[in-house]
């Protein structure tokens, strides 16, 4: 069996202390999956020297679709693989949401993440009226309609996977179906080919991730919140086996 990948999402939260703390606990743990932890920007560099030399893989929770230059504020993909990252989240429905990121942006941003070799993983989800309406699949494949031209340029599997995380479970408590979650894993499959990885996310907690992680069409979970429990998450990378 493939080992699953399993990313934590630490979003805006946490301090110098808990990320030290944190990922300690997480290193003393024996992880038998890929595990990844995406902390914020201002603590990236602290995390991979804390990180070096372990399995655990040290991720962004965004990237610039610019390269580097005058672009105030921002961080490109070079600065990401210098301080240590391996990947970086890109289209977090809470960026599309707050920071108006398009399908457009989310392209360019893994077009730079795949010119300096790091991994994507692209997040794309449906709201609680797309899915009511019976629009989810349309939402889902709109989304994806741009990977196709990056697919067309060589970004094949090694290089990005998906996370499907529907809007209404992200920090909600509620988790999609095991029945949602396997219908949309393998409709996003069919839409861009069996070998791309496909993750869940959204209110993935040590109670659920092991039914979750069963389903043949789950590769692995993006968690958020129970990400910065380094006992939690390492029940949830245990469930991955
Ligand atoms: P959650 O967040 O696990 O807290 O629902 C998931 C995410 O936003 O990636």
């Amino acid at each position: 069996m493939k080992r699953k990948h399993i990313v934590g999402n630490w979003k805006m939260n946490g301090s110098a202390v808990v990320i030290d703390d944190v990922l300690d606990q997480l290193l003393k743990q024996t992880l038998p999956a890929d595990v990844s932890v995406c902390v914020p920007s201002p603590y990236l560099q602290r995390a991979g020297e804390r990180l070096a030399g372990s399995s655990l893989r040290l991720g962004a929770q965004n990237v610039s679709e610019h390269g580097d230059g005058a672009y105030t504020g921002e961080v490109s993909a070079r600065m990401l693989r210098d301080v240590g990252c391996h990947l970086a989240i890109i289209g977090h429905s809470e960026r599309r949401r707050y920071f108006a990121e398009t399908d457009e942006s989310v392209m360019n941003k893994l077009a730079r993440l795949l010119e300096v070799g790091l991994f994507g993983v692209v997040c794309v989800g449906e709201t609680l009226a797309e899915r009511d309406g019976g629009r989810a699949e349309a939402k889902i494949e709109s989304q994806l309609a741009q990977l196709h031209t990056l697919m067309a340029r060589g970004a094949t599997p090694k290089r990005f996977c998906v996370a499907y995380e529907p809007i209404w479970a992200i920090g909600t408590g509620r988790a999609a179906s095991l029945e949602q979650i396997a219908q949309m894993h393998e409709f996003i499959k069919r839409c861009l080919g069996a070998s791309y990885a496909v993750l869940y996310g959204g209110s993935v907690k040590a109670v659920n991730a092991a039914d979750i992680l069963a389903l043949s069409a789950v590769d692995g979970v993006l968690v958020g919140g129970a990400s910065l429990d380094a006992k939690e998450f390492g029940e949830i990378c245990r469930a991955a086996s």
